[in-house]
């Protein structure tokens, strides 16, 4: 992110900067403090012996340099905006704030601060700052957004931007070198989104979701985006798995084509993991790739789906068969839309959150058996399970973005999981809840393998069940038709079936091939 202060001198944007990098451990830079380095004197002088031309130059120069950074905040000169190219720069993959002051504070704050200002060596200078800003007040409103910073301090001004642009939320970086990106975490972030979708000026934004979360959230979310000017295209799918197939891809793409939407257009996802992943993946496809956030609204696509760039559709002879590994731009979790969330649907994600405990947590374990009022509660509880879930993904990711190793230990529990989804039709069980049990049944597995503790195996059962999850197979549902629907799992590797195994509570292995007879006997041992 790249926050770019622009306004009158005397507004405060070096001190607001300081205050802004300091708090989000960027660097800082000020333009005119950079110019006076390089030219070994101050802009005042370099005013009187070169003349402003000269000056504007430079300082074209600097901006352009400068607008190449990332996690940085940049104090701009009071009349770098005057020139077009520096607006362009400096607004590319970054935000611009413009900070207010009236004239009488203006000059109040210039003569206090005692330093010499070329343009204010004037007869009149409340006369000259009253004329400059009217003139340059257009070009100042091309910002992003304003603070007013007449009664306040630097530090609140600072305070102001971070909440603006949800900064003061939890952040998550999924490090990705040049398509690395910010997981934003708290409550009432949906606000935000209008602000944050500027950083990546996009020639349209379309909003995908479905038939049943988009009512609930339309005024915030509409308000949000036009607040900042944006008036985005609604795409709704109806809500279901069964929905996330080519036929609605093909209709996504055909809103995006009557809509006239180009290569520089951008989709915001709107709902669950279904949405996530069918407008991913309808991101990925439509112009050979154009530019999608995620704002998920299930626990299960806050702590899972919408990170880590897997998108897809089903196709009739397998779930999530045809899709990409295409990252997002931004992903923004606001935990109040979970209020809304049926219990179930909140215990199914839940089921994720222990996955991330078993595989490589044992704290975040731990803390999931012991704060489990809190959690359910959506304290500050529910923030911290999510933003140290949304951690481990991201460093796994990080690691191995197309899963040719490490990445398919996320995997834990999905083995018997998904296996039972389709033994079942997809019907019975929520993704999670099957995932629960797939997470028991690769316990037990495990225990009779000899390389995890019987123990541990039942902490693992106690807190699914504690979070009213299902833990054991159900008896109506027959052990090879368990197997069978492992077989043709994208996760059996040449005919061997992959596990994802506990050793202990936050460390797993990769067994690549278990013998079908263990499987059997766990299966079977209900
Ligand atoms: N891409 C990945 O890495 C990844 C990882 C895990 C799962 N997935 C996929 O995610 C999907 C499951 O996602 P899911 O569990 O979020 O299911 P979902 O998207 O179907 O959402 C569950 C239900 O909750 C409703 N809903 C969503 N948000 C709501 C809200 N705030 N208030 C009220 N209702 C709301 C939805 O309309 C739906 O009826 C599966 O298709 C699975 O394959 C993908």
């Amino acid at each position: 992110m790249k926050i770019v202060l622009t306004g009158f001198m005397g507004t405060g944007k070096t001190s607001v900067g300081k205050e802004l990098s300091r708090k989000l451990g960027y660097q800082f830079i000020d333009t005119d403090v950079l110019i006076e380095s390089r030219e070994g004197k101050p802009v005042s002088l370099i005013f009187k012996e070169n003349g402003e031309d000269y000056f504007r130059k430079l300082e074209q120069a600097v901006v352009r340099e400068v607008s190449l950074m990332n996690n940085i905040v940049i104090a701009t000169g009071g009349g770098v905006i005057k020139n077009r190219n520096n607006v362009e720069n400096l607004g590319r993959r970054g935000i611009v704030i413009w900070l207010k002051a009236d004239p009488g504070i203006i000059l109040k704050r210039v003569m206090l601060e005692g330093g010499k200002r070329p343009l204010l060596e004037v007869e009149e200078p409340l006369k000259e700052i009253n004329k400059l800003l009217t003139e340059r007040k257009p070009l100042y409103t091309q910002a992003d957004a304003s603070v007013d910073t007449n009664y306040i301090t630097p530090e609140e001004t600072a305070e102001e931007i971070l909440e603006m642009l949800a900064l003061d939320a939890r952040l998550v970086t999924v490090d990705l070198k040049e398509r690395s990106y910010d997981i934003v975490i708290g409550s009432k972030v949906l606000n935000k989104l209008g602000l944050r979708l500027k950083e990546f000026r996009p020639s349209r934004v379309a909003v995908v979701s479905n038939k049943t979360v988009f009512p609930i959230y339309k005024d915030t979310i509409l308000k949000a985006l036009n607040d900042f000017d944006i008036t985005p295209e609604v795409i709704l799918i109806p809500d279901g798995e069964e929905y996330k197939d080519f036929t609605w891809t093909y209709y996504i793409h055909g809103e995006l084509l009557k809509g006239r939407f180009d290569r520089n257009s951008l989709l915001v996802a709107f709902g669950g993991g279904v949405v996530g992943d069918i407008t991913g993946f309808a991101a990925s496809t439509y112009m050979r790739g154009i530019r999608y956030v995620q704002v998920p609204t299930t626990l299960l696509a806050q702590v899972d789906s919408s990170v880590g760039g897997k998108t897809g559709v089903n196709h009739p002879l397998g779930k999530n068969m045809i899709g990409t590994f295409y990252q997002p731009s931004l992903v923004m979790t606001d935990i109040d839309t979970i209020r809304t969330l049926p219990k179930g649907e909140f215990s199914a994600g839940i089921a994720e959150i222990i996955k991330y405990g078993v595989i490589a947590d044992r704290e975040l374990f731990n803390y999931l058996e012991n704060n489990r009022e809190n959690i359910l509660s959506l304290s500050d509880s529910i923030i911290h399970v999510i933003k140290r879930s949304c951690e481990i993904k991201a460093r796994i990711v990080s690691k191995d973005e197309k899963e040719a190793g490490l990445r398919a230990i996320l995997n834990f529990g999905h083995t018997i999981g998904h296996a039972i989804e389709t033994a079942t039709g997809y019907k019975r069980f929520l993704h999670g809840e099957a995932v629960a049990i797939g997470m028991c049944a690769a316990a037990d597995l495990a225990v009779i393998m000899n390389i995890f503790r019987k123990k541990e195996a039942e902490r693992i059962r106690s807190l699914v069940e504690q979070y009213k999850l299902p833990n054991k197979i159900p008896d109506n549902i027959n052990s090879s038709d368990i197997i069978n629907a492992m077989e043709i799992d994208k996760k059996v590797k040449e005919g061997k079936i992959r596990f994802i195994l506990p050793e202990s509570i936050g460390k797993v292995r990769i067994q690549d091939s278990v013998d079908r007879e263990l499987i059997k006997e766990v299966l079977q041992a209900r």
